[in-house]
């Protein structure tokens, strides 16, 4: 549904895409997640045609948006609904109306344009507050208002740029829940731009991390999570954060992906680390799989070596943390 080819984009001598390769399928939900400067935002700017690529292809359901301007462009846009961090509802409209503006723009009669407004409301739960203005309504409930507003022309991509950033947790799950189901029952292909890894575990079905403009790893969650020693599997299961103040000790990271707990412990045991050593650890099962990781504080540099190369020989992922 979404296809990126040799992506690159460069403002004055800035490079801020650089060769990306990326394919969405229909009905997906894909995650991107990197830091500040990477890129994320002139990515999704690209997909929305508001920027242009300086070279590459944007293809969305198999449209090249690349090669249309004005009405094409236009038209191509229409299969693309956008949700943003701070929903920018007309104030002066209620929430009906805002819902029903983008299909007034598009020519829609009156009486079509509210009854579909009316039933998209209905849709994100909101049915009973069609009459209230912006002001009346959390911001949880404004940020529905928006996603119905991105619904109404009926888009087959659902771009959300941190559609959760200035949401509080319960209301975040009730939106990632709308969402999900957005894509159950409309079978509408998500992308999700987000710095909280949490939204990427609890919704997406696949993830792409980028790093100074490149795509630095892309794939299936339950892929990406379970491979040891990758900063996106640290990133997605985070530990808390541990500090030791003896100058002597060291951590040791192990990495549980497709790993048994018991063969982890029994192995730090036959090298004299007790369990008692795991200063943090945080483990979640994911398609049936456990996956985590575990920090040992152990004695010396020595220990910390002996750990290593002992879990190493048993095929299991460990190296000195910082
Ligand atoms: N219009 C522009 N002109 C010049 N440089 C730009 C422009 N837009 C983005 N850049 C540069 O491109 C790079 C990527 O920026 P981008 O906004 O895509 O990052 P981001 O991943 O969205 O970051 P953040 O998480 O802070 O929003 C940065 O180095 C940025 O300074
Ligand atoms: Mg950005």
């Amino acid at each position: 549904m979404i296809e990126l080819r040799a992506l690159r984009k460069v403002f004055g001598g800035t490079v801020a895409l650089e060769e990306i390769d990326l394919s969405v399928p229909a009905g997906e939900i894909h995650g991107i997640v990197g830091r500040s400067g990477a890129g994320k935002s002139t990515l999704i700017r690209c997909l929305t045609g508001l920027e242009k690529p300086s070279s590459g292809t944007v293809t969305i359901d198999g449209l090249n948006l690349t090669h249309q301007s004005g009405p094409g462009l236009r038209k191509a846009r229409r299969n693309i609904g956008m949700v943003f961090q701070h929903v920018n509802l007309l104030d002066s409209r209620t929430a009906l109306k805002n819902v029903a503006h983008p299909l007034e723009i598009a020519g829609v009669g009156k009486a079509e344009r509210l009854a579909k407004a009316q039933e998209l409301l209905d849709f994100v739960g909101l049915g009973d507050r069609a009459k209230n203005y912006p002001s009346q309504l959390s911001g949880g409930q404004k940020q529905r208002v928006g996603i119905a507003r991105a619904l109404a022309a009926e888009p087959k991509v659902l771009l959300c740029d941190e559609p959760t950033s200035a949401l509080d947790a319960s209301t975040t799950e009730q939106i990632l829940g709308l969402i999900r189901s957005l894509r159950d029952r409309l079978g509408i292909t998500v992308l999700i731009i987000t710095h909280e890894m949490a939204v990427v575990r609890e919704i997406c079905d696949s993830v792409t991390l980028l790093a100074d403009g490149r795509v630095a790893r892309t794939g299936k969650i339950a892929e990406v999570i379970s491979e040891p020693g990758s900063v996106l599997a640290k990133e997605l299961v985070p530990l808390p954060p541990v500090s030791i103040d003896d100058g002597a000790s060291r951590l040791v990271e192990v990495s549980l992906a497709g790993t048994d707990l018991p063969a982890v412990l029994t192995a730090a045991r036959n090298v004299g680390v007790s369990a008692d050593a795991i200063l943090a650890g945080a483990v979640e099962t994911i398609e049936g799989r456990q996956v985590g990781r575990l920090r040992f504080n152990v004695a010396s540099t020595d220990q910390a070596n002996g750990l290593i190369s002992a879990l190493q020989a048993d095929g299991i992922y460990a190296e000195e943390a910082a």
